[in-house]
């Protein structure tokens, strides 16, 4: 008897010491730290370093891991003129996966710097693509300001203010690593047959595009969008149930509980909002969640990190079709630490489908058939 496992569902593919989640309690932590605390205390250059290498960083080591960051900022003038040549109302995601291909294509290289190179990069694209589809001249990267702070300076053009940077650099460690996701898993996938690491991430990128994956945020914006006004909210979920529509930004395949990115975010969402023309959106989710809690969570199905993420993003300046590439561009961490861990005992990936057609057809030739 052979037994098919759907998805690959409770299907271990190697043993990790990078992410584990705690999916009963609503717990999620990075190389044993709780992502509370990486979200409280930490920044994306201290958390990616240690996604990288295993350890927080001490002083001399987090310069040094930031300065490469500074300095891999630039992307090459050649892709620069690429970016320009493209038409605006391309998906964002498929710029961003032709660019990294783009850059495997230039670069060929598999110097110890190359994944810090990529890392760095990537919201240059995104930044770049973002201004020439507004119809704007790309602003390039500053050597002096931090991860977040750069690529929202980018985007705007002018410096963030310091809560926009914070909002930006939790709301990336958040979405870091997740263990083994569809995309982490096809990024897996690539290395294992010894191909080159741009390629592995071209493949992460891939996978993280589809709306099952990558793309729930914007749907949860829509909603909130649509239903326009807080006093409408709780009869919007009722119906939308009652539809058999899901609400979007909620359940979760590990989760059974409230996702410990979406209480996080949530929090980020609420003061990023105050006081400006996002606070009746913030108000809107709020009121979904408490109607959808209510209806939901007897499934154990609460708010998953698509929920506030929207919300983040858009009150920080991004357009809703962008989204993606930002929860990419902090991925591609995880991917890269994933990757590397599973190459140290790598084996490559080779699974087996259970034939269930004819054997020994005659061929016929084609006047025949
Ligand atoms: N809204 C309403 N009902 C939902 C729901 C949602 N967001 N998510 C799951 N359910 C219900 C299903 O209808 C099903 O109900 P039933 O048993 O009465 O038929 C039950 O919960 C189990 O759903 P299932 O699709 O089997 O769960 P899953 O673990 O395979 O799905 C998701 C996980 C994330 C795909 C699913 O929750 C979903 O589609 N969520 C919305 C999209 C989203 O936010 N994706 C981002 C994930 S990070």
């Amino acid at each position: 008897m052979v037994e098919i496992k759907k998805g690959l569902e409770d299907v271990y593919v190697k043993e990790t010491e990078i992410t584990y989640i705690d999916g009963q309690l609503g717990r999620l932590y990075y190389r044993g730290y709780s992502i509370f605390d990486l979200a409280e205390f930490s920044s994306f250059e201290e958390t990616s370093y240690l996604l990288l290498y295993g350890t927080l960083p001490t002083k001399n080591e987090l310069e040094d891991y930031s300065n490469k960051l500074r300095k891999y900022r630039t992307i090459p003038d050649n892709l620069e003129t690429f970016l320009k040549s493209l038409p605006t109302n391309l998906n964002p995601m498929d710029v961003l996966r032709t660019s990294v291909s783009y850059l495997g294509m230039l670069e060929r290289g598999n110097d110890p710097d190359t994944q810090i190179r990529i890392i760095a990069s990537i919201p240059t694209i995104i930044a770049y693509y973002h201004r020439i589809t507004d119809g704007l001249e790309p602003v390039e990267p500053s050597e002096e300001l931090g991860h977040a702070e750069n690529f929202l300076y980018m985007l705007k053009g002018k410096r963030p203010t310091k809560e926009e940077a914070n909002a930006l650099d939790k709301a990336l460690i958040l979405h870091m690593d997740h263990e083994m996701n569809a995309s982490t898993f096809a990024a897996i996938v690539v290395a294992s047959t010894l191909s080159d690491l741009y390629s592995a991430l071209v493949a992460g990128i891939a996978a993280l595009k589809g709306p099952l994956h990558g793309g729930a945020n914007y749907e949860a914006l829509k909603m909130f969008m649509e239903v326009g006004d807080p006093n409408k909210a709780e009869e919007y979920v009722i119906e939308r149930l009652k539809a058999g529509k899901r609400i979007m930004g909620f359940g979760h395949r590990i989760y059974r509980t409230y996702d410990p990115r979406a209480r996080v975010l949530k929090n980020i969402a609420r003061e990023i909002t105050k006081n400006t023309q996002y606070e009746t959106l913030y108000e809107i989710a709020e009121r979904i969640e408490q109607a959808a809690i209510k209806l939901l969570s007897g499934k154990g199905i609460y708010p998953n990190v698509d929920f506030y993420s929207g919300i983040v993003f858009y009150a920080l300046g991004f357009r809703p079709e962008f989204f993606p590439t930002l929860f990419a561009s902090a991925r591609v961490v995880g991917w890269i630490a994933q990757v590397n861990e599973y190459l140290k005992e790598n084996r490559i990936i080779r699974p087996k489908a259970l034939y269930k057609g004819e054997v020994g057809k005659p061929y016929k030739p084609i006047d025949e058939r």
